[in-house]
């Protein structure tokens, strides 16, 4: 058996992939190679907040509640994500005139009622996400601008509150090597856990590109959260390709994909390694970074490319 949840689990890490759940109610193929080679999932849209509450108080848990009880069936762990993030808000909230005060109580009861809907069913959470600006400053939102930073130590005791065994992490972009932006993180997370915040885990997303070399410090970076005594994993794994691609292109991104694999399986507390989408045929990519695609690890016929050879082979 070599798919890539059984080669894991040998080598003590979960491998998971974001799920469009759109996919896996319509399509047979896609299903079959979730249910396969996985051992965790997470929803790539539909736990976000504009999608569970598309109007202010009436809740849409219908395609995360399928997503979580087809990882259930199929011996899958789940990773939330996410419960606060700028970006995918619902209108009513962003074209709202609301007090800091009411953004607070509407933040808290965000995360209270979602984290608290999917109690002891979500194994890892995405709390935070993309706080930072790659200079190591926090990113101007909606939630730095009315609530000031300490929305991040409040947004971890709420959620832990609200479901007390759910591994709880902040995520991020561009924070896989030693630089300002995964440096100011590490300091946060050594502040907020001297300050006893209930933050368990740092996710390095890993969405790299082979135009640029991939980090050669990964496992150094992770080195040092691990140090911290937090978990962390690769939660969004993918490689884009300025198109057309060719042979030094993929043997690019061949390569980015191991270094982001060996990055974790070097690190002892890096629990699992998730890839964006696992085809070319649903993939975000082309409709963000104009030009390119073909990211992925399977082609868009769910055939394996060399890049999902590399991970068997690493694993
Ligand atoms: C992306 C999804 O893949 C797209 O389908 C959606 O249109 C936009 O969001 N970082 C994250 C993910 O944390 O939630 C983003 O997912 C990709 C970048």
């Amino acid at each position: 058996d070599q798919t890539l949840a059984t080669l894991g689990k040998r080598a003590g890490v979960r491998i998971g992939t974001a799920v469009n759940t759109d996919a896996l109610a319509d399509e047979p193929a896609y299903t079959r190679q979730v249910a396969t080679q996985f051992s965790s999932v997470t929803p790539e849209n539909v736990m976000k907040w504009d999608a569970v509450e598309p109007s202010r108080g009436s809740y849409n848990w219908k395609a995360a509640d399928q997503l979580v009880s087809f990882a259930r069936a199929h011996g899958q762990l789940v990773r939330g994500h996410t419960l606060v993030w700028h970006s995918q808000l619902p209108s009513w909230l962003t074209n709202g005139s609301f007090t800091p005060a009411q953004l607070r109580d509407i933040l808290r009861k965000h995360i209270t009622d979602e984290a608290g809907h999917f109690k002891g069913k979500i194994w890892q959470w995405d709390v935070v996400n993309e706080a930072f600006n790659d200079d190591g400053t926090l990113r101007d939102t909606i939630w730095l601008q009315q609530l000031g930073p300490g929305y991040i130590a409040d947004a971890f005791r709420w959620a832990h509150q609200a479901d007390p065994k759910a591994v709880l992490f902040i995520n991020d972009y561009n924070i896989e090597g030693v630089n300002a932006k995964s440096t100011a993180l590490y300091n946060l997370v050594k502040k907020l856990r001297g300050q006893g915040v209930p933050i368990h885990g740092v996710g390095v997303q890993g969405h790299l590109d082979v135009q640029y070399p991939a980090p050669h410090d990964i496992a150094q970076n992770l080195a040092r959260f691990d140090a911290l005594g937090v978990q962390t994993a690769i939660t969004e794994a993918d490689v884009r390709i300025p198109l057309p691609s060719d042979n030094t292109k993929v043997e690019a991104q061949n390569q980015a994909y191991s270094t982001l694999l060996q990055g974790c399986l070097l690190t002892a507390r890096c629990t699992d390694f998730t890839v964006w989408g696992f085809t070319d045929k649903y993939s975000w990519v082309p409709s963000v970074f104009t030009g390119e695609g073909d990211a992925n690890i399977m082609d868009a016929d769910y055939q394996p490319k060399s890049a999902f050879t590399v991970l068997q082979q690493d694993l």
